[in-house]
C-alpha cells in the first residue's frame, strides 16, 4: 500500500481557504494506486495535475513515478498554489505550480506531451452563479460549484484537454452520479476517445466515479 502524503503542514487556517482532502481525493489516490504499475510502465515525461488544492494527489503520483517525470499543476486558487508547493516539498518531491485556469497559458507549449493528466473538478450541481463566482474569484467555493448539473468547469475542460494529451497519454477524471457519466463517455467517443470507469463508490449522499479516459485505439 502507498502511503498518503504526509500534510501535517497544513493547518486549519489552511482548509478554510483550501480544499481539504475528502473521499473524492481518496479515491483518486486509490485509482492511481490500483493503476501503479501501468503508469510505471508508460514512464511518463510530464504529469499535470488541474486544481491540486492542498497538492495531496500530485505528490502521491510523485511518490508512485519518483522525479524522472515533469510534475505540474494549475489552480484559480492563489492558496492551493502555495499550499501544493509546500507538500511537495514536505513529500520530498517538486511540482511546479502556475495559477491559472484549466491548462491556461500551459496549452500551445504542453500540445500532445502530457502523458498523466488529473482532474478532480467542482462536481457538485449549483445554482450557475455561485460556480461563476468560485471561477472569477478563486475562492475555495470553486473547489465544490459546478453550476448546473455540476458539469461546468468540467464541461470546458473535456473542450480543451485533448490537444495536450500525448499519444499514449490518460486522463484521471472524478466524476459523481449526476454529472451524466454516459453523456461524458458518448461525447468524449465522438472526438476518438474511450473513457473507462475504474473505480466507483458510494461516499455519503455521493456517488463517486473515476473515470481513465485515452485516445481510441481502435478507431
Ligand atoms: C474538488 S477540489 C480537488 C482538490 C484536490 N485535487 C483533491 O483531490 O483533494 C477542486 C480543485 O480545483 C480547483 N479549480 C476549480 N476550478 C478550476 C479551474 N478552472 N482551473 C484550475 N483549478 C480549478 C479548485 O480551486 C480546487 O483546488
Amino acid at each position: 500500500m502507498i502511503p498518503t502524503p504526509d500534510l501535517s503542514h497544513l493547518t486549519r487556517k489552511d482548509y478554510d481557504l483550501v480544499y481539504e482532502p475528502a473521499e473524492d481525493t481518496f479515491i483518486l489516490l486509490d485509482a492511481l494506486e490500483q493503476d501503479a504499475d501501468e503508469l510505471k510502465k508508460l514512464q511518463p515525461s510530464v504529469c499535470l495535475e488541474v486544481g491540486p488544492g492542498s497538492g495531496c494527489v500530485s505528490a502521491f503520483l510523485a511518490s508512485i513515478l519518483g522525479q524522472s517525470s515533469l510534475y505540474l499543476a494549475t489552480d484559480i486558487n492563489p492558496h492551493a498554489c502555495r499550499c501544493t508547493i509546500a507538500t511537495a516539498r514536505r513529500n520530498k518531491s517538486e511540482v511546479d505550480v502556475i495559477h491559472t485556469s484549466l491548462t491556461g497559458p500551459l496549452s500551445t507549449r504542453l500540445r500532445n506531451s502530457v502523458d498523466v493528466l488529473i482532474f478532480n473538478p467542482p462536481y457538485v450541481p449549483t445554482e450557475p452563479e455561485e460556480s461563476q463566482r468560485g471561477q472569477e474569484h478563486g475562492q475555495i467555493s470553486s473547489s465544490w460549484a459546478g453550476g448546473f448539473d455540476g458539469m461546468e468547469v468540467t464541461n470546458k475542460f473535456l473542450c480543451e484537454f485533448e490537444a495536450v494529451l500525448s499519444a499514449d497519454g490518460r486522463f484521471y477524471l472524478v466524476a459523481i452520479k449526476q454529472n451524466n457519466i454516459p453523456g461524458i463517455s458518448q461525447r468524449l467517443s465522438k472526438c476518438g476517445m474511450t473513457t473507462e470507469v475504474i473505480l466507483q463508490r458510494r461516499a455519503g449522499r455521493e456517488h463517486l466515479f473515476v473515470l481513465r479516459i485515452s485516445r481510441d485505439r481502435t478507431s
